[in-house]
């Protein structure tokens, strides 16, 4: 009796003092030496300015570290985990102090490629993003002030500071350092790329091929998500969420107006095999799903998008362009 006693006792103070496990690094280890990848057009212009790996390096450590957190549980990879596509594989995932995240986490590729950030688009330049999720009181629920206080007492992060940036951390040098190692994670050449920009006819098979025509033609995906990164960078109402009991305004928090209720980000299509589940709130599971979603016209509401109607799709239609989407997210050969 005393044994088990002692077992169950092990069992329950080992379930309530678990840590989450935290997400390891495994980018190899020089990935900002890697070239902007093939198809995703002309690199930004911080891409081309010299890179300063020591910046990078900084970054790097800063967002795998929990320190950034209000109890030491949550680092930025927590919800855009590498294996994940830097993406979050819960709808809402957990925060720092037992809270959830508003929203699903997007994943950080080619966010060097990005006008707006955040669904809603509040942020206005990866350097404001960045810092955004820190004093968050729903993601790592620390005061920025805080968090430079932990950098600058901290001897290893002090002495990095100082040689990147000839200084102790600050909110500008905090956010650069985040941003200029996200602005490095990028995803291209995949198959669709050498297909459509390398001519190579066999990097897709009959059905994938049959997927990015109709993508291009009656499935009209190209009207939002259009571009190297299948994104136009604009807010759309496409009815995800008007179902739930108070719809999210998304855009309109944003801008005050009323033509942009219900709108959010287009999302890249690349990496989505790794990136599930979909949509701002996480509540689309699999790629068939969102294919369904599309095929009924999105969610009617008083705000839909006109660009959404239903789609005169057959099932092998839809198949093949769940084909064609899971070809983004293959690696070029
Ligand atoms: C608790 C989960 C969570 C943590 C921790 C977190 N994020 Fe996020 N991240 C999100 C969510 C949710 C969004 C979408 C925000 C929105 O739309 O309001 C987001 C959005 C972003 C975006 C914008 C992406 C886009 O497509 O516009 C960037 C960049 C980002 N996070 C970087 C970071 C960095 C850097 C950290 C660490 C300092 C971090 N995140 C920590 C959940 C998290
Ligand atoms: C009217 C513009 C528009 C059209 C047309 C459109 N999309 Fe979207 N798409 C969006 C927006 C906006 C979102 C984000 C919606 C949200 O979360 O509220 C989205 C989200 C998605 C997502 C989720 C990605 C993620 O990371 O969560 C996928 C996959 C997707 N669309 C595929 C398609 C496909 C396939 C088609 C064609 C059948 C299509 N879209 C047509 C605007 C559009």
């Amino acid at each position: 009796m005393k044994l088990v006693c002692a077992v169950l006792m092990a069992v329950l103070v080992g379930t309530v003092t678990a840590q989450p496990v935290l997400p390891r690094d495994t980018l190899p280890e020089r990935f900002w030496e890697a070239p902007w990848p093939f198809g995703l057009g002309k690199p930004p212009a911080t891409w081309e300015s010299p890179v300063r790996p020591d910046r990078i390096a900084l970054g790097r450590a800063l967002f795998f570290d929990p320190l950034l957190s209000i109890d030491r549980t949550v680092s930025c990879a927590s919800c855009h985990r590498p294996e994940a596509g830097f993406a979050s594989p819960e709808a809402l995932p957990p925060g720092a102090a037992g809270k959830r995240a508003l929203r699903n986490a997007p994943s950080l590729f080619n966010r060097a490629l990005g006008v707006h950030f955040s669904w809603d688009g509040k942020a206005k330049t990866l350097e404001q993003q960045v810092v955004m999720p820190i004093s968050n009181p729903n993601e790592m629920d620390l005061p920025l002030e805080d968090a430079l206080g932990r950098l600058r007492a901290d001897a290893g992060y002090k002495r990095q500071f100082k040689a990147a940036y000839g200084g102790e951390a600050t909110a500008d040098t905090l956010a650069d350092a985040l941003a200029g190692f996200v602005g490095r994670l990028t995803l291209g050449d995949s198959p669709v790329d050498r297909f459509q920009g390398a001519r190579d006819r066999n990097a897709l098979n009959v059905e994938e091929r049959a997927g990015l025509w109709i993508y291009e033609s009656k499935g009209r995906c190209w009207t939002c998500h259009s571009g190297p990164n299948f994104s136009d960078e604009l807010f759309h109402n496409t009815g995800v969420g008007v179902v739930d009991e108070k719809p999210e305004p998304g855009r309109m928090a944003v801008t005050g107006k009323a033509a942009d209720r219900g709108g959010f980000r287009t999302p890249t299509l690349r990496g989505l095999v790794q990136s599930a589940p979909y949509m701002h709130d996480g509540s689309v599971k699999t790629l068939e799903e969102v294919v369904a979603f599309y095929r009924r016209g999105g969610n009617k509401n008083p705000s839909l998008d006109p660009l959404l109607v239903p789609l005169d799709l057959t099932d092998e239609d839809a198949s093949n362009l769940v084909a064609f989407l899971k070809a983004l997210s293959r690696a070029g050969r």
